[in-house]
């Protein structure tokens, strides 16, 4: 193989540096003496100093350069607002900018397409401009979902990439390690920061058997979740091996470790194998592949290697699934979810089938789709449920229209929507039901807590194989199996579906479509970024105030959040991803998806100023206006879903001093932590032993306290000047009725972040630093 090859056509002179890799993992396993897993070996391969850097999964806090980053576009313009303001004049990586979340679905591709570019005109002007000042390249709107595209161009066995979205894992079936983060981990990475990571543990999943008929790689990680659970990955990533592997697509690989985002895993990843060596060379990576052959060791888990935890799944014996509604890991065989439904009510009629997004949008998953579709068509029949295809690329777009599978989806019913996001993120001007009105969605996408789609909290949206989703769409019904069960074809004659087929990539070269991607210019200094103070969809950052330097006293109870609290409840996607760049215009939906433990409502506490219920964001204003901090309180998992820095930023923006809760999601955690905001130090949360946390309260104490923190509490944080690695801090939770109670609130924070929170936040410290 050539000894310089570059990580992608884009980028001609930044090069695969397998042999750093291997010294790195040959440092590591001298030290650590033991067989290692693949994850293993790619990220201790990327450790800042591989020599010294104290390793041990689980516990220790792990710095790494990872090789580059990517952000899409509703996380890049906070990410590039913050890279700006920390003055530097480019980015120390390869860095990619992809317009992909804020294109509304209605009508059709074009036409949506055309709509969002005349709405979001200022926001991805600024990111063209930005990206092009900086050195960053810029995917224009219409070029596809963040994820395909880094799987078609910048994902490579050994690759460590850092995404601005939560589904950045999709990499791993290209054997990468990519981590999905927030926009601050982004502005580190740019800024040549070395990243932390903690440890992470490792999960095994031991495939046995092959896929074969109805089941599709997607079952296997909905299988996954219902065993693991939404937490079940946390601070883990999960591990694909085993002999079943070779059975699966690249493209299908990419799909399972897409959807590890679900369980809260770190990541996902799959060993290198000849299906990911003829994927890079049909997307005209042929070198790449011929170098991985020779590196093929450290692209391997060790003979022997040890996981924390093993799971194994024999693909034989492995059915479709369907999960939901509203938690992606309530699993059912697709056999069973009908009788599931009608015994829970959940409604049978299947209103709208969607597929493709980000999780299955693959040649091989449209062609399986189309040849479910094809079927129909062939006996006369239509999809009764409406049907919608999102196409991940452009390049995908051009070549399932060229080779056929646009007009078979299209002729069975499918709207084909623009190479993007989409009703996946909320983007959808949905109008066949009415808002509050109880009805059934079934979706190839990864995601279906409530209201995620289409804003409407009674749409009950299952996940499933865009083959299946092609199917129930065409029954209309979700008690429908299409391995046993018939359909009618308009003559009155029944039939049953032949299990799906398609290939796994084009018998030709993929058509590359229309050319959307902008290279930024070699030297950008000269360029000039304009952010227009007047704008209600972008704003200048301004620093957070420092640490004063004493405990915090006096803290008003915001909320008490009953049950899930997940990103969406905290920061809702859909409308209120235009106000992305804007921090004080998008914090008018801090927590007004959370239900208040006080009254069951959502969107409606009491402002212990006033005596009077209010929104939430209208309460933390007033607090904040009056000089009173506040905490929120929440439950286990909070801040579980997407690295949604906005989460952590809105409520420091709006003066929270803490959050209170019994486990945070990691993804959160790392918001949180990294982004150099809100809870930075002085977020607080209840933990599971065990569990990465940032401060907590032991569940026995807790118990003992009763109900701990009530509503109407005042709270006091102290131990502050003494804030140390490991050592709790204290909670004086004063009472209404004039009683006290100590709680003592356990923290994960390092010496590095404990600087931060000094500081006020990363940003504030990193300036500190120059
Ligand atoms: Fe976009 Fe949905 Fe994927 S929002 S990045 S298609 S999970």
């Amino acid at each position: 193989a050539k000894a310089n090859v570059a990580m992608s056509r884009y980028e001609p002179a930044s090069f695969v540096n397998y042999k750093k890799l291997q010294t790195n993992v040959d440092i590591v396993q001298q030290r650590l003496n033991r067989p290692l897993t693949l994850s293993e070996k790619i990220v201790y391969g990327h450790l800042d100093d591989p020599h010294n850097q104290e390793i041990d999964r689980g516990r220790t806090y792990l710095r790494l350069r990872p090789d580059r980053v990517a952000m899409q576009d509703a996380t890049a313009q906070m990410a590039m607002l913050q890279f700006i303001s920390s003055g530097l004049p480019k980015v120390a990586v390869p860095s990619t900018i992809h317009c992909d979340h804020l294109i509304e679905a209605q009508t059709g591709g074009v036409k949506d397409l055309a709509r969002a570019k005349e709405v979001n005109h200022e926001v991805y002007n600024f990111l063209a401009s930005a990206g092009a000042k900086y050195g960053v390249g810029f995917w224009k709107p219409g070029s596809g979902i963040i994820h395909q595209i880094i799987l078609e161009n910048y994902a490579y066995p050994g690759v460590m990439l850092i995404g601005t979205d939560s589904h950045t894992p999709n990499g791993g079936g290209l054997g990468a390690i990519c981590i999905g983060v927030g926009g601050a981990d982004a502005v580190d990475v740019m800024a040549g920061i070395a990243w932390e990571l903690k440890c992470p543990q490792v999960i095994g999943v031991k495939l046995t058997g092959s896929l074969s008929g109805w089941t599709s790689p997607k079952d296997v990680i909905l299988k996954v979740a219902g065993i693991l659970t939404v937490k079940g990955g946390t601070g883990a990533i999960v591990e694909y091996h085993g002999p079943g592997v070779d059975s699966i697509s690249c493209t299908g690989m990419a799909t399972i470790c897409n959807m590890g985002a679900e369980i809260g895993a770190t990541t996902s990843v799959f060993p290198y194998n000849h299906r990911m060596r003829t994927y890079l060379q049909k997307t005209g990576r042929g070198e790449i592949a011929a170098l991985a052959d020779e590196f093929s060791d450290i692209l391997v888990a060790d003979k022997d290697c040890q996981y924390d935890q093993l799971v194994e799944i024999n693909l034989d014996e492995l059915k479709p699934h369907i999960n939901g509604p509203f938690t992606p890991d309530l699993a059912h065989p697709v056999s069973d979810v009908g009788k599931t439904a009608k015994e829970k009510g959940w409604p049978l009629e299947v209103k709208v089938g969607l597929i493709g997004s980000c999780t299955n949008s693959s040649y091989e998953d449209m062609g399986r789709a189309a040849s479910v579709a094809k079927q129909a068509l062939d006996k006369g029949l239509k999809c009764k449920a409406q049907f919608t295809v999102t196409p991940g690329s452009e390049q995908i777009r051009a070549t399932i229209e060229r080779d056929g599978y646009s007009k078979i989806l299209e002729d069975v019913g499918g709207v084909v929507l623009a190479n993007a996001c989409g009703p996946c993120i909320g983007q959808w001007d949905r109008r066949d039901v009415k808002k509050g009105e109880k009805n059934t969605i079934v979706t190839s996408y990864n995601r279906n807590f409530t209201a995620r789609n289409d804003a409407n909290p009674a749409t009950h949206a299952f996940v499933t194989s865009p083959e299946i989703v092609t199917a129930l769409a065409i029954a209309g019904t979700l008690n429908f199996n299409p391995e046993t069960d018939f359909l009618t074809a308009p003559n009155g004659e029944k039939f049953k579906l032949k299990p799906p087929t398609g290939d796994e990539l084009p018998s030709r070269d993929f058509d590359p479509g229309q050319d959307t991607y902008q290279h930024p210019p070699s030297d950008g200094t000269g360029l000039k970024v304009d952010v227009n103070p007047q704008s209600n969809r972008l704003q200048l950052l301004e620093p957070f105030d420092k640490w004063s330097g004493n405990d915090l006293e006096d803290l008003r109870v915001l909320i008490k959040v009953k049950g899930k609290c997940t990103t969406d409840h905290i920061s809702a996607a859909g409308p209120w991803l235009k106000f992305r760049g804007h921090l004080d215009n998008i914090s008018n939906n801090m927590l007004i998806g959370a239900v208040n433990s006080e009254n069951d409502a959502i969107n409606k506490i009491k402002n212990h100023l006033t005596g009077e219920y209010g929104g939430v964001p209208d309460v933390a204003r007033h607090y904040k206006a009056n000089g009173v901090s506040w905490v929120a309180v929440g439950d286990d998992n909070y801040g579980e879903g997407s690295s949604r820095e906005h989460a952590a930023l809105e409520p420091r923006h709006l003066g929270a001093r803490a959050i209170i809760v019994k486990s945070f999601a990691r993804i959160h955690v790392l918001c949180n932590l990294m982004i150099k905001c809100i809870d930075l130090a002085e977020n607080v949360c209840v933990e599971n032993k065990g569990k990465t946390s940032l401060i907590s309260v032991h569940r026995n104490q807790l118990k003992e306290a009763g109900s701990a923190i009530l509503p109407d509490d005042t709270i006091a944080i102290r131990g502050l000047k003494d804030f140390a690695p490991g050592k709790p801090l204290t909670a004086v939770v004063k009472h209404s009725d004039g009683s006290e109670e100590t709680l003592e609130l356990n923290h994960s924070f390092n010496e590095t972040q404990i600087s931060w929170f000094k500081a006020g936040s990363a940003l504030n410290r990193m300036k500190e630093l120059q």
